[in-house]
């Protein structure tokens, strides 16, 4: 390159980095506008059945495009349904019922509809919109303005629906309905049931990069960090059309590290990928220590004549990092081994079921890293995306799991979007294609497998993909053959025997461990359906914690554990049934509270400072002189425990089995201390306390952003009059909520409670309860909780709420009771007949359409337009009016054979008449008549409305 050449080029690459960074401002004014479409829905618990569809000109109409009948029509009078806001599950609302599935936490799913009324201004126009569903459980049906735009048959994939030919502009409202079938189950947990995640109006340009459609996944080839990126474009306009498409990575600290561009051409109705690679040089390495993010940035211009104008731009964020498992040595990260210390977790939480808002999301998260958790195994099934952007952002690696085991379409797409959607998430660091499938161990099993690997393959070449396989990893075809990472559920036993016979195969455990536990209960009590907490109660096929732990600890050629389960779920109350309700297999129960195997987990797996925590309480009251067990579980050498100040035992720590003692009770203060030979590392105490006196209210922050989506949780407890706190109090608790948010779940961690997860009260359950305060909408000032218990002090708190920026949304619109479906008489020179029968089975002498409805001048002047009507309940009161938003012609309007008013004047003009009150579907007739050689029609839309009164 010449001197001169080599300055152009800097100046041009300097020109284009400052637009690049200029345009990230810009950004949501230009093209691309994501909008929330959480509020304002109308929800029916149930099924609405639609009436039998009988005779010719219904089962005619229900055959067409938008002729969707029942509670899938627009028309639909919806006035009765409740209001509320998503995401929303209706499961956790339901009472425990004992004749529901124990598998489903004993709560009713059943059938649910929701519907949505919307407006898109003019300005739209030739834009392409499109609807997002990030989860609903389970089938799901989806129509806009009355044609089905989407069925989807599981409740964990998002879907994006391009909604663009079937909507109405300007004034006109459109409504969308959605079906929702959680009869039907994918699982054996709690599935929960309903849109329960978020929703989502995508407005972008005709020319636009698709959802899902910047792949950035760094890769390391010969020392050197590249980026590959591939941005696909799509073309839903009506020409052939140029872009150039223009990248930008910036680092942890927002500086630009590489950029490039590229032409993309894509012909209408197509689609097209622009891939360009750009060498990012010596990048902060992404690890669950420093978890290290990098955005990337696509901004799509428009190439040719005319100003260089942004048309489309996305984001996201990507890490760099390298990954392996070794057939001896397990997995490394960066070139270093790492265990994997996971967890498998289902995806709900106390008092809001699956339902769960980002924000309580974090606070779990934050709770797993805290016992010392590297890795997540969501299973089995996908998680939100916000749930991904977390483990991205907090350094958790993840096991991405798909959900059905197949390789049929409709299963391969599901398993498409998965990895589409997350494959440049540093997270991520293997896909898991099933859990526990009876057929994995089958020449089926294998065939369904690898296919679905070819599916991963082709999208992420470069992260392994795993099963959980609890048989048949020793058959002669099985589905770990095509897999790259074996992975075993329990069968702790095979593993030696595998690695013996297999030692070229990389293998993890993907399950383990499943011992049950009660939170804060010391002794089992089967019948009571209690399980004490120092973890001897493993399942007849797992292991206890400790045990777990050194089955895996002590085998590097197995990647690591992950323990079945981080938390307690609702569903599957494993080993009881009715009246336990959720799951005992939790290190954490579903508030969040660590149980004993928390501690346990954190002694094992936590380095980088001293965990020393004395188990159980010292509230033993009534067994003064008998002796209590006492386990320490520590990762220090050893420790020394002293009861009132007197020692009362040392002992080595194993580290494994931690360590226990038997200390004759006697009340006061029971204290271990952490010991690496006579220095002391730290210390833990726990001390007897007086009856309970007063409420505690611990919020896990202490400020909201006033965003209606912030939340945090609550904990609440009691203490005795000297303020020690309770562990043992089990009282109800009343809470009232008034300011800035509100009340969204209560839970108090008891796999035994019955009570409601919604009502404002909850007992303390071995001195805990948790409360989930969320802010409002445009919230601001403070929001207060109360809670109050007989004979107890009560206790506020108040929180702050902060006023922020907004989530972008859609205005929830007014239902509509339009008058829909018109049928329109040939012209004719006389006066028609507002009465005459037009056969039922006759559907081509007259016309077909919806208002606005303009002909053009004609000879003929007269013509008669007809159409079904009926009044929504909320309008039917005599105060009620048929509105015409522009008549062109004079005009007689006519409803079931009763002249009810006229237009005199033949100028276009809106007309709005009184409606009688009355049920049931009536008949319109309009007679109009134009001007000679003038258009005519009923030139506005015609609705229903409720006069003001
Ligand atoms: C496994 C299964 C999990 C859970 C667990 C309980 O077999 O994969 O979903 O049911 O058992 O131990």
């Amino acid at each position: 390159m010449t001197r001169a050449a080599s300055l152009f080029h800097r100046l041009a690459s300097a020109l284009l980095l400052l637009s690049l960074s200029l345009s990230v401002s810009t950004a949501q004014a230009a093209g691309r506008e994501r909008l929330s479409l959480d509020a304002g829905w109308l929800f029916h618990a149930g099924d609405v059945k639609t009436p039998p569809i009988k005779g010719h000109g219904a089962s005619y109409h229900q055959a067409k495009a938008g002729g969707a009948a029942g509670a899938a029509s627009p028309e639909f009078d919806d006035s009765g349904w409740r209001r509320l806001d998503l995401p929303h599950d209706w499961a956790i609302e339901n009472p425990l019922d004992r004749n529901e599935n124990a598998s489903q936490g004993y709560r009713a799913r059943g059938f649910g509809w929701y519907r949505r009324y919307l407006q898109l201004p003019e300005s739209d126009r030739g834009r392409h919109i499109e609807l997002q569903f990030d989860g609903i459980a389970t089938h799901s049906t989806v129509w806009v303005n009355g044609i089905a735009v989407n069925r989807n048959f599981s409740g964990y994939n998002g879907r994006a629906i391009d909604i663009t030919p079937y909507v109405r502009y300007g004034e006109d409202v459109n409504n969308i309905a959605v079906r929702v079938d959680a009869e039907v189950q994918e699982g054996w947990w709690y599935e929960g049931a309903g849109i329960y995640r978020h929703t989502w109006l995508v407005k972008r340009d005709a020319l636009h990069i698709v959802t899902d459609g910047l792949h950035a996944n760094p890769v390391q080839r010969k020392g050197r960090w590249l980026l590959p990126v591939e941005v696909e474009v799509q073309n839903t306009g009506e020409a052939l059309r140029d872009a150039v498409v223009e990248l930008l990575v910036t680092g942890p600290d927002g500086a630009a590290v590489a950029q490039g561009s590229t032409r993309v051409r894509v012909a209408a109705l197509d689609n097209a990928t622009a891939r360009l690679e750009l060498a990012v040089p010596a990048p902060k390495l992404w690890s669950p220590q420093s978890p290290d993010l990098y955005q990337v940035k696509a901004v799509l211009r428009h190439a040719g004549s005319g100003p260089v104008r942004e048309i489309d731009a996305t984001s996201l964020k990507t890490g760099f990092r390298t990954l392996r498992f070794d057939a001896d040595k397990g997995f490394f990260l960066n070139g270093e081994a790492l265990k994997l210390q996971g967890v498998c977790i289902h995806q709900d939480h106390a008092g809001v079921g699956v339902a769960v808002p980002t924000a309580i999301w974090e606070f779990r998260l934050r709770r797993l890293k805290e016992m010392g958790v590297n890795a997540v195994r969501f299973a089995h099934n996908a998680v939100a995306p916000e749930v991904m952007d977390l483990t991205d952002r907090l350094g958790l690696l993840v096991m991405s799991e798909n959900r059905n085991f197949n390789a049929s379409p409709d299963t391969l797409a599901q398993l498409e979007w998965l990895v589409r959607r997350d494959r440049n998430r540093p997270s991520v660091i293997l896909w898991s294609l099933f859990n526990e499938e009876p057929l994995q161990g089958s020449a089926q099993g294998r065939e369904i497998a690898r296919r679905m690997v070819a599916v991963v393959k082709k999208l992420d070449p470069t992260r392994p993909v795993t099963g959980g396989m609890h048989d048949g990893i020793f058959s002669e075809r099985n589905a770990s053959q095509v897999m790259d990472v074996v992975g075993i559920n329990y069968q702790v036993g095979g593993y030696d025997r595998y690695h013996r016979e297999h030692p070229k195969r990389a293998v993890t455990s993907t399950e383990d461990t499943a011992a049950y536990m009660t939170r804060g209960a010391w002794q089992s009590d089967h019948k009571a359906q209690v399980l004490g907490s120092y973890d001897d109660e493993p399942s007849s096929w797992g292991q206890t914690h400790r045990e777990g732990w050194r089955q895996i600890a002590e085998r590097p050629f197995i990647a690591g554990t992950f323990v079945w389960s981080g938390f307690d779920y609702h569903g599957e109350p494993t080993p009881f049934e009715w009246p336990s309700a959720s799951a005992f297999f939790g290190a954490i129960d579903l508030c969040g509270f660590p149980k004993a195997a928390f501690y346990i987990r954190q002694a094992h797996w936590v380095k980088d400072r001293t965990v020393i925590k004395v188990l159980p309480h010292w509230n033993w009251a009534g067994s003064e002189g008998k002796p209590v067990k006492v386990m320490v579980a520590s990762n220090a050498p050893r420790v020394r425990l002293l009861l009132n100040g007197q020692a009362v035992g040392e002992r080595e720590v194993d580290r494994y089995d931690m360590v226990s003692f038997d200390v004759p009770f006697a009340p006061g203060k029971l204290e271990a201390v952490a010991l690496d030979g006579a220095r002391e590392l730290g210390r833990d105490v726990v001390q007897t306390s007086g009856e309970p006196a007063r409420l505690v209210l611990t919020p896990d922050r202490q400020a909201l952003a006033g965003d209606g989506r912030d939340a945090l949780p609550v904990t609440v407890s009691a203490v005795d009059a000297q303020g020690l706190p309770v562990p043992t109090a089990n009282l109800p608790v009343k809470f009232e909520v008034s300011g800035a948010g509100s009340l969204i779940g209560v839970g108090n961690g008891d796999p035994n409670s019955h009570e409601s997860s919604k009502a404002p009260e909850r007992a303390l359950f071995n001195g805990l309860a948790q409360v989930i305060l969320q802010s409002r909408r445009e919230g601001k000032g403070p929001l207060t909780l109360r809670a109050s218990a007989p004979g107890m002090q009560p206790a506020e708190l108040v929180l702050d709420v902060q006023a922020t920026a907004q989530v972008p949304a859609v205005a929830a619109a007014e239902a509509v009771n339009r008058v829909s479906g018109w049928r329109i008489s040939p012209p004719q020179a006389e006066r028609p007949d507002p009465n005459q029968v037009l056969a039922e089975t006759d559907m081509n002498s007259w016309g077909w359409g919806e208002a606005p409805i303009k002909q053009p001048a004609e000879a003929n002047a007269w013509r008669a337009y007809r159409a079904s009507m009926r009044l929504r309940a909320d309008r039917n009161d005599g105060h009620g009016r048929l509105v015409f938003g522009e008549i062109t012609g004079q005009a007689e309007v006519w409803v079931d054979g009763t002249k009810i008013g006229e237009k005199t004047s033949p100028a276009a003009a809106p007309l709005s008449l009184p409606l009688a009150a009355g049920a049931g579907w009536r008949t319109l007739t309009v007679l109009v008549r134009a001007e000679p050689n003038q258009p005519s029609g009923l030139t506005g839309r015609v609705w229903m409305e409720a006069s003001p009164r």
